[in-house]
């Protein structure tokens, strides 16, 4: 495991106590100094877990959290198996890269969504930190409270926030704004979400457009349903205190759903936190990676919020990385991925034939 090298980047592909898990199946596990620094984890607890610290570039495996840069794609020898956040829809060009270099590289987004894959889904386990911590980003932007608080100088209204994009981040973002006290609301154009977000006590928007695709993701929406879209979200969200977004098409721009009318109608004092900012944002008004205030409305589009969650994001990639390699691991310890199986099949993305 070699440090990060992305910047902010603070989560680690594996934290001691999967060193340990890995260790006791056998493997040996190098880990390069002060990789676990940013997460608080010190080279000590991967040493006393089994690991030693020492050139990770020269390991049969290298696991990463981000897609690897140049430098580091020239450190990797042919032959070698990276794991990782690869980005492989949206940058093409490093998986072509690695492809060139020999290099086997599995991308954790490539993970087939299906039942058996469930422990290796890196995409779930950091939406899960992303939506919660939106709520956080959201109730600290707010000028309101987000729960009914009833006191000697009166009753406070509850919040009313909006998700839009029910995926895992949005149905995490749901749960989170409800545990916080505000009265919430889901909608997505896959219509078989409407239950599940009935079941965390929200209210599910109608607004009769529905785009379900393939593999459970949503389908790029037409040019006359994406105007029809816009116009009824437009009414929609000016009711709201708190709109939080994270719809995403897989490979596709991001969809704007939030219109700068929309944003224009809302009342002063109230937050959009746009989770989509790395593909461009949902929000007409976003600035990846900036807060700003327009119409009097803050807009916050964080990037990469599971890098500030560190321990608990790297706790869950870390299952995740292990669960995938334990999979192109046979019963003596040898790296053996059986591409007759389809999560390797599907997440192997550069270098299925190289040796
Ligand atoms: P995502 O991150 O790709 O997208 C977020 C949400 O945005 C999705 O719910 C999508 O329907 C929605 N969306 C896209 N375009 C939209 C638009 N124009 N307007 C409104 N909403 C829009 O989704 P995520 O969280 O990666 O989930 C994808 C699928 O994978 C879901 O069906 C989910 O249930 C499924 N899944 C399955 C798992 C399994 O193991 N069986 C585990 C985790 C997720």
């Amino acid at each position: 495991m070699p440090r990060e090298s992305g910047a902010g980047e603070r989560r680690v592909a594996l934290v001691p106590k999967v060193v340990e898990r890995l260790t006791g199946k056998g493997l040996e596990v190098v880990v390069e100094t002060e990789a676990g620094l940013a997460a608080l984890l010190p080279d000590q607890q991967y040493t006393d877990a089994g690991a030693t610290i020492g050139d990770p570039w020269a390991a049969d495996v290298v696991v990463k959290v981000a897609p690897p840069s140049d430098e580091e794609i020239a450190r990797l020898g042919r032959g070698t198996t990276l794991v990782g956040f690869l980005a492989p829809l949206a940058h093409p060009e490093v998986i072509q890269k690695l492809d060139e270099a020999g290099v086997r590289a599995f991308a954790m987004e490539s993970i087939p969504r299906i039942s058996r894959a469930q422990s290796m889904d890196a995409l779930s386990s950091q939406a899960n930190v992303s939506g919660y911590k939106a709520v956080l980003v959201a109730a600290t932007e707010s000028t309101r409270f987000f729960p009914m608080l009833t006191t000697a100088a009166g009753t406070v209204k509850p919040a009313t926030a909006l998700v839009l994009g029910v995926g895992v981040a949005g149905l995490q973002a749901l749960a989170t704004a409800k545990r916080l006290g505000a009265r919430t609301t889901g909608y997505d154009v896959r219509p078989d979400v409407a239950d599940q977000v009935r079941s965390l006590g929200a209210q599910w928007l109608e607004l009769g457009i529905e785009a379900a695709g393939e593999g459970g993701y949503a389908r790029e929406l037409t040019e006359d349903e994406r105007a029809e879209q816009q116009k009824r979200l437009t009414d929609a969200i000016t009711g709201f205190d708190v709109v939080i977004t994270t719809a995403l098409v897989p490979g596709r721009p991001a969809p704007k759903l939030v219109t700068a009318e929309a944003v224009r109608g809302m009342k002063p004092g109230s937050v959009v936190v746009d989770l989509a900012g790395e593909t461009g944002g949902n929000c007409e008004l976003t600035e990846p990676g900036q807060t700003v205030v327009r119409h009097d409305v803050t807009i916050a589009s964080p990037l990469n919020l599971p890098a500030g969650m560190p321990e608990h994001a790297s706790e869950l990639y870390s299952r995740n990385v292990s669960a995938l390699l334990e999979l192109m691991i046979d019963d003596e310890g040898r790296l053996a991925p059986d591409f007759s199986d389809e999560v390797l099949d599907k997440s192997c993305v550069a270098g299925k034939e190289a040796k």
